[in-house]
């Protein structure tokens, strides 16, 4: 119950974060990404502060991110494969790579 009460401020927080957090944050829901992904705990996915720890400082990371959001990925993390987005901009992908690599 505690933690409840913590995480609500925490959540105000974030909702009132700069546009771009707001806007991945956003897409992340409306793309149903949350079904296998949480911010703070691995779920069917990496966590994504598991995530922005891994890929922070690698230039490279966020293009081939991008690549395994749109084709699907497998190997990578553990045995489950993610299925390919290939229906989602590369714009929204990136927006919404910019707000997992902020996650703190
Ligand atoms: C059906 C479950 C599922 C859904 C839906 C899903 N993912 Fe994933 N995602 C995974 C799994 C599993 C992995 C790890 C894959 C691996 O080990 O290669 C992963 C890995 C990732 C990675 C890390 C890639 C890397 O380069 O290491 C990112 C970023 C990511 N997902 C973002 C997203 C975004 C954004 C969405 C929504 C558009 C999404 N995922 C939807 C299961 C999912």
């Amino acid at each position: 119950m505690k933690k409840i009460l913590f995480a609500l401020p925490l959540t105000t927080l974030l909702i009132a974060a700069p546009s771009f957090a707001q806007d991945g944050e956003a897409l992340i829901k409306q793309y149903k990404c949350t079904a296998c992904h949480k911010i703070d705990q691995k779920s069917v996915g990496p966590s994504y502060q598991d995530i922005a720890k891994k890929y922070t400082g690698d230039a490279a990371a966020p293009a081939q991110m991008a690549e395994r959001v749109k084709k699907g990925s497998r190997g990578v993390w553990g045995s489950p494969p993610m299925p390919p987005h290939q229906n989602i901009s590369d714009d929204d992908i990136k927006t919404m790579i910019n707000y997992i690599m902020g996650v703190k």
